[in-house]
């Protein structure tokens, strides 16, 4: 009997930004109350986890990653009674919820820090952080926000030494050398767990322990700390989702990924191939890139994002080709894309030139592969973004509800939004929105709806095993997803002409294939199957017989209505 599968595995993952979700009171910042309100509609939508960026308090310098108190809500939010609110009520519609949490840092402003600055030096309470007399100490970790800081290192008129800040200067690195930071972190845990929460995503865990000589990344003890943080988390004895956030290739991102560690990290190297794919038309690093990322340890998995609320990360001049970014940087609307830290500050759809045959082919792709999809708020839409603000503002701004004035988001006066609703050529909240493409069969949105129903009802693109098929077509990757009981195909052209393609589909000659979406059927009479695949095109076919649970049997006809998938 197969194994029972912990719930996020396989789950689709949709991040929000709860003050930019919904505004439940009128004072222009999205809050619980405005969230709560949504919980139906991303029920419809079919996600089910949903990813909080901080909720905490903050004076966020940082949006949010800089954070004042541990166990609290910001009052821009709630405060704990609305956050249990939200969380008993997105559980009753079937979603589980798990919070960002800040491991690594605090703010300047959290009474810990401010303590430590007063205390005497090498005193209990100053070791709660990370100082020196001398700047060069771990000369070797890389500056991490090279756009903002050019060192890791902050002198502090009172404490008259240098504090560790890996981040910006205002976020200084907890010292997790010290064991009352470590307990207290894990306390932060159970609180949260008791709370009722489903997980966490952890936020920036390779930078947790320092070591001179080294770059101070995934060192052992970090790694240490990870497994006293799973035990803790076991402790509770009941199933909690801990997802790493460490933005490295795949080799050097997979060792959090143990069995007595973390149940997930993000496949960054991935969302990084994906867009170069498309910006380059070749196939073969994506490819090299799928496979790698088969090899995990049993019990965990990958979550899978297109993008998020940083920059698009592209790595260091190693990962993509120069020509390739550029091509991407050059291609957008409104201006080349912003260059922060490491990568692009824009939302999918202007990365993607507003293009949502392109949009649906990278969602297509990370619906139909091993591990969690992400979706980040607004990419449902093809929402836009607005270049000009500050920092990573951009991909920040407000959800779009509906045509009506800020978009649905909330009705106070511009003038206290938290960040201003889009309303960018293509791009504008008056047409793109929640309430309008809702109503229309062919939108985005309601593709992403279908996507999702087809994934559920599909368990092989859920737990399926992995295999990439061979492809003379350099721009068109395909493979097939398996459990015992079915086979699904997938095949995605990243060029921007046609693509008749030939695969070889001998294991099953003599079967059929049938469109997941649409229910058309081909044979597969011979060796090699052909297929046409439209520019941006792709398609998930079910292989053989199959029967899906709450949909029609194979042998009937498939109905293909507007709405609802055919399978
Ligand atoms: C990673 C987060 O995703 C980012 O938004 C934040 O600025 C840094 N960690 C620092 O906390
Ligand atoms: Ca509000």
């Amino acid at each position: 009997m197969a194994a029972v599968q912990p719930w996020w595995s396989g789950t689709v993952i949709y991040q929000l930004i709860v003050r930019s979700y919904a505004d439940g009171n009128g004072d222009g910042i999205g809050d619980f109350k405005g969230l709560s309100g949504r919980l139906p509609y991303l029920r419809w939508l079919g996600v089910k986890t949903l990813w909080l960026t901080p909720v905490y308090p903050s004076p966020l310098r940082d949006g949010g990653y800089d954070i004042t108190d541990f166990t609290g809500i910001h009052p821009d939010l709630g405060d704990l009674a609305s956050f249990h609110r939200f969380l008993t009520a997105a559980h009753g519609q079937g979603m589980r919820v798990i919070l960002d949490l800040v491991l690594n840092h605090t703010s300047d402003l959290h009474p810990w820090f401010q303590r430590a600055r007063w205390a005497p030096k090498d005193s209990p309470e100053r070791n709660v952080y990370v100082w020196s007399d001398d700047p060069q100490r771990y000369s070797d970790a890389p500056v991490l926000f090279r756009h903002f800081e050019s060192s890791n290192w902050e002198w502090d008129p009172v404490a008259e030494q240098y504090y560790l800040h890996r981040f910006l200067r205002h976020q200084p690195d907890l010292n997790y050398a010290n064991p009352w930071v470590q307990e207290t972190m894990l306390e932060v845990v159970d609180f949260w767990l008791d709370r009722g929460v489903d997980g966490f995503r952890l936020d920036a865990v390779p930078f947790l322990c320092e070591e001179e000589g080294t770059r101070c990344e995934g060192l052992p003890e970090t790694h240490a700390f990870l497994k006293r943080l799973r035990q803790r988390v076991d402790d509770h004895g009941r199933d909690v989702l801990l997802l790493g956030e460490a933005i490295q290739p795949v080799q050097e991102a997979a060792p959090y990924l143990a069995k007595d560690e973390l149940h997930g990290a993000f496949n960054f190297v991935l969302t990084a191939h994906l867009f170069a794919a498309v910006a380059s038309g070749s196939t073969r690093a994506l490819g090299n890139c799928l496979q790698d990322a088969q090899d995990v340890v049993e019990g965990c998995g990958w979550a899978l994002p297109l993008r998020n609320h940083d920059e698009l990360w592209l790595g260091d001049g190693h990962l993509i080709p120069q020509e390739v970014i550029q091509t991407i940087r050059v291609g957008l609307p409104q201006g080349q894309g912003h260059w922060l830290n490491w990568g692009i500050n824009r939302r999918l759809a202007p990365l993607l030139n507003g293009d949502p045959r392109a949009n649906r082919l990278l969602h297509g792709l990370l619906y139909s592969l091993p591990g969690m999809p992400c979706l980040y708020y607004g990419d449902e839409l093809g929402m836009g973004d607005w270049p000009g603000l500050r920092d990573r503002d951009p991909n920040r701004t407000p959800m779009a509800w509906t045509p009506a004035r800020n978009g649905g988001f909330s009705a106070a006066p511009d003038p206290l939004l938290v960040l201003p609703p889009i309303t960018a050529p293509g791009y504008d909240y008056r047409v793109l929105n929640v309430e309008v493409q809702k109503q229309l069969p062919g939108s985005l949105l309601n593709w992403h709806r279908r996507m999702l129903i087809c994934r559920r009802l599909l368990p092989a693109l859920q737990s399926g095993s992995f295999r990439l098929l061979s492809c003379a077509h350099p721009g068109v990757i395909a493979y097939v997803r398996s459990t015992e009981a079915m086979t699904v195909l997938v095949a995605g052209n990243f060029t921007a002409a046609g693509a008749a393609v030939g695969l070889d589909l001998s294991d099953w000659q003599g079967q059929r294939t049938r469109e997941v979406m649409w229910g058309c059927e081909f044979p597969i009479a011979h060796d090699d199957w052909y297929v046409y695949l439209q520019p941006y095109g792709f398609n998930w076919w079910l292989i053989g017989e199959v029967e899906v649970e709450g949909s029609e049997t194979s042998s009937q006809p498939p109905k293909a209505t507007a709405g609802e998938p055919s399978v």
